[in-house]
């Protein structure tokens, strides 16, 4: 079990879905966490409940995020971990109708809310080299085929700013890692407006979307990030950990729609005159 006893995590998107598992489960490996998010009231209630702090925070904002990691630093002294972790679905639909707009606010919240993470959490962590910074990312990023164009743009950005800042800040001592979910019960993947119904017809579809057949649960991205958070992970850095059970790895190949399988039962394939 990861600990993270005394750690100070500062977790953006904090007060719902992924974050906000992560705020508890850091909380329950003894961390002290910092809850930054737009929505006041339930990041205020979970700070509360986990005996955190909450800072409303605008990631679009570098002014937001350089006070949040002022305010963790000022508060507990240290920031060990930076969790880049919000964001929403984005720009939806064809790309010949995505406007200008749709595209600043994806790439500002998905890609620019990571890299003023990144940044300041750099420049705090630098001087005590210590630290380690983790970002959400997405199997989005990995592949085409999994989300919008532009979610999938950002995510890819995501990942390529984790390595390049792991390569230049390993200099430091300080860990840069991201992870890759794939589909997790959040509002954010079941619709933002979704009722209890909703969700439990997406934690349905969730649940036979990838080769584990169990819907994928915030508490497994929070597991994740609480290992790279450790020191079990000491040498692990510039790395995109998939969380997905199994929905990136390929397609079954008993179900292509290949000639062999659909010609022969499968069993072994032996060659002619065997
Ligand atoms: N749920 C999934 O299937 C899934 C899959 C892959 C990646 N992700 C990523 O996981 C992360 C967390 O999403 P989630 O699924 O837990 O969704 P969620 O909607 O439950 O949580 C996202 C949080 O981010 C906050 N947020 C959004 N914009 C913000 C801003 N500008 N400033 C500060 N806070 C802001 C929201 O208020 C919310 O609390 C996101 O980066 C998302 O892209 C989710």
């Amino acid at each position: 079990m990861a600990d993270l006893q005394n750690q100070v995590a500062l977790i953006t998107g904090g007060a719902s879905g992924i974050g906000a598992a992560t705020a508890r489960l850091f909380a329950e490996r003894g961390a002290h966490v910092v809850i930054a998010d737009l929505q006041e009231e339930m990041g205020a209630d979970l700070a509360n409940d986990i005996e955190g702090t909450f800072v409303r925070v605008d990631v679009t904002k570098e002014a937001d995020v350089q006070a949040a990691v002022d305010a963790a630093v000022e508060q507990y002294g240290q920031l060990d971990c930076m969790f880049n972790n919000a964001g929403f679905g984005g720009a939806l639909g064809p790309i010949d109708e995505t406007s200008e707009e749709d595209y600043d606010i994806t790439m500002d919240v998905l890609l620019k809310g990571v890299f003023f993470g990144i940044k300041h959490a750099a420049r705090v962590m630098k001087p005590r080299n210590a630290g380690n910074i983790l970002s959400t990312a997405s199997v989005a990023g990995l592949m085409a085929g999994y989300s919008p164009h532009l979610y999938a743009v950002a995510k890819a950005a995501v990942i390529q700013l984790t390595q390049t800042t792991a390569l230049e800040l390993a200099h430091w001592q300080i860990r840069v890692n991201c992870i890759c979910p794939g589909f997790i019960v959040t509002p954010l993947a079941a619709g933002l407006d979704a009722d209890e119904e909703q969700m439990m017809r997406f934690r349905e579809f969730a649940a036979g979307a990838q080769p584990v057949k169990r819907a994928g649960d915030p508490r497994d991205i929070a597991e994740a990030a609480a290992f790279l958070a450790s020191d079990s992970a000491s040498f692990i850095t510039g790395h995109a950990q998939v969380v997905d059970g199994g929905v990136s790895v390929g397609r079954s190949w008993t179900r292509q729609a290949s000639w062999i399988t659909q010609t022969r039962p499968i069993s072994v394939y032996r060659p002619p005159g065997r």
